[in-house]
């Protein structure tokens, strides 16, 4: 691509996200994605693919692992070829406001096939949690709360079992049914947010365990809570966290996971709240709580929606 050679340099020196991002904005104009009758490449398909697809080097292969997890849950490893099978059948794939790559690096889309919404930005920042409690010795499990088909869970458990972490848990919590209806007496900024009748987001407890299967990581050190988070999260919140981390979407879902869960979120542990910018239901539900609660640690952004904070211990 002459994207690639006029701009070499330049590309090879900047951080892997935004390498992939840029290839992206350089595969825009010589890819086609079907919106509607489905239309065939004239070139060879794997023409598509940068030549400068990021290949991290990294000579460590847990780090190599990781890497090739992340690429694989967010279905970034497959996308070019699958997208061309895919247009040629007159399949529409990702929502119009970006190209597929660029959507899947932000996690700024509804994939159809990958493992997780979550994009890889997202994923980075779950990596840079978990590196950092393993090095700073902070106690406690690890918990999603909102799993869908179960991605970042995933990769949470390789991170574990690339570190040879053999006492931490990681704890999924999913209704496996879907989100809850709205209940707009008790939690008005979820009025108009009725995501109930969407099957897209109901993932059976099957299938995402079918899901950690696929990569070996379904074993002992993963628990499932499956229940609406009001039944689940009490029967664990006596338990300590190094991380928790909030994809419910709703006030009501952000509230209960902060209300059960952050009490006992270790010193220096993290939070991470995947809809803050993309949700204002969450956004407020975490600055209620943060209010209600003097918490008073800076939220750091991670991408479009996303943030995390680390719990500051006491003076
Ligand atoms: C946006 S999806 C999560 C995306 C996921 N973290 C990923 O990696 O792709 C939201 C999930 O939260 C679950 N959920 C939302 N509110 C819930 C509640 N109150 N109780 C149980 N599950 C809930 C839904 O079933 C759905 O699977």
């Amino acid at each position: 691509m002459t994207f690639i050679s006029a701009t070499k340099q330049a590309f090879q020196r900047l951080p892997i996200v935004q390498r992939l991002a840029t290839a992206a904005q350089g595969d825009r104009e010589n890819r086609v994605i079907a919106a509607g009758p489905a239309v065939i490449p004239d070139e060879p398909i794997l023409s598509d693919i940068p030549s400068e697809w990021p290949s991290p080097s990294l000579s460590d292969p847990k780090l190599l692992y990781l890497d090739l997890l992340k690429k694989s849950l967010t279905f970034m490893t497959y996308a070019p070829n699958f997208l061309d099978l895919a247009s040629a059948n007159g399949i529409r794939l990702v929502c119009p406001d970006g190209p597929e790559l660029h959507a899947r690096v932000e996690g700024h889309d509804f994939p159809f096939v990958a493992d997780t919404m979550v994009g890889l930005k997202r994923l980075e920042n779950l990596q840079f949690c978990v590196e950092s409690v393993l090095a700073q010795r902070v106690p406690g499990d690890l918990i999603e709360c909102g799993v869908w088909r179960g991605g970042a869970s995933i990769f949470l458990r390789g991170l574990l079992k690339a570190f040879g972490v053999t006492d931490r848990r990681i704890w999924v919590a999913d209704s496996f049914q879907g989100l809850p209806a709205p209940n707009p007496q008790i939690y008005p900024a979820d009025e108009k947010l009725n995501w109930q009748p969407l099957e897209y987001l109901a993932v059976s407890l099957e299938q995402v365990q079918l899901n950690f299967q696929r990569y070996g990581l379904l074993d002992k050190q993963v628990r499932f809570l499956k229940g609406w988070f009001c039944d689940t999260l009490p029967t664990v919140s006596g338990r300590q966290w190094a991380l928790i981390r909030l994809d419910g979407d709703l006030y009501q879902s952000t509230m209960e996971g902060l209300t059960n869960l952050y009490p006992s979120l270790s010193p220096r542990g993290y939070i991470v709240i995947d809809d803050y910018y993309g949700i204002p239901a969450c956004r407020q539900a975490v600055d209620d709580y943060r209010k209600a609660q003097g918490i008073s640690e800076e939220l750091v952004r991670i991408d479009w929606t996303g943030v995390f904070w680390q719990r500051r211990p006491p003076d």
